[in-house]
């Protein structure tokens, strides 16, 4: 079998991961998969069926069965997320996820049933993951791997931006607070803590146009691709 081709991109909150990795995805010919959706979904589900975050057996389980999928027919640009068969795409962006779903994400027994589910959807095909640990423990073998940053600042930007084109009525300091609150979870948690991987590409986004980091990032790649033909 082909070996497939990996692309790793991580870095923290509103570096605009998700919308580069889309955009090369759709590019490239790649799977995009975004990890933050699964943990999303998941955090989705652990408020809708109320369960105690401190009940590990039964977050496990819950981990385990539940289902979560992408539906790209619509272009990555579109993808929607499925949880066990409902279309969660915008309930998972909503300020209650987004306050809990750091504190999901930093549970190990969590990280390692979505840490296997993620490394499964990579199998089949070459793939584009974002995420916060993807070059360092889901895909450390990932032949490109990319590291995002901006400004604290900056991200809060897009990210309120972002939620008040979705309809959502929120002020830019709430969004500021949110960010900082979370990267500071993200990064010094126990388990796979945000950090670049000692061999990704770091890129700092604070300046750059979307199609700017989106040109290096393919142009890498094509690079790697052409010479290993
Ligand atoms: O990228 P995002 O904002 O959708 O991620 C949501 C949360 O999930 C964020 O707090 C970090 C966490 N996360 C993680 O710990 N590991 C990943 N691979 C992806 C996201």
């Amino acid at each position: 079998m082909k070996k497939t081709v990996q692309i790793a991109i991580d870095g923290p909150a509103g570096a605009g991961k998700s919308t580069v990795a889309k955009i090369l995805a759709q590019e490239l010919g790649y799977i995009y998969i975004d990890t933050g959706a699964m943990y999303r979904a998941l955090t989705y589900k652990i408020i809708k069926e109320k369960l105690d975050l401190t009940d590990i057996s039964l977050l496990k389980e819950l981990a385990e069965k539940t289902s979560i999928t992408f539906d790209n027919g619509q272009g990555f640009a579109n993808q929607l997320v499925y949880c066990d068969g409902e279309d969660v795409t915008q309930l998972i962006r909503s300020p209650g996820v987004n306050k809990l779903v750091s504190k999901v994400a930093s549970i190990p027994e969590i990280r390692e049933i979505m840490v296997l589910k993620q490394r499964n959807l990579s199998l089949t095909a070459n793939v584009i993951m974002d995420g916060r640990d993807i070059g360092t423990v889901v895909l450390p073998d990932a032949k490109y791997k990319f590291f995002l940053t901006a400004s604290l600042q900056e991200r809060a930007n897009r990210r309120l931006k972002e939620l008040k084109e979705k309809g959502y009525n929120v002020q830019y300091a709430g969004v500021l607070d949110d960010i900082a609150q979370r990267d500071l979870m993200d990064s010094t948690r126990d388990v796979a803590p945000l950090k670049p991987a000692r061999d990704a590409v770091i890129i700092d986004t604070s300046n750059m146009s979307l199609n700017e980091v989106v040109s290096k990032i393919k142009k890498i790649v094509l690079e790697g691709e052409n010479r290993a033909l």
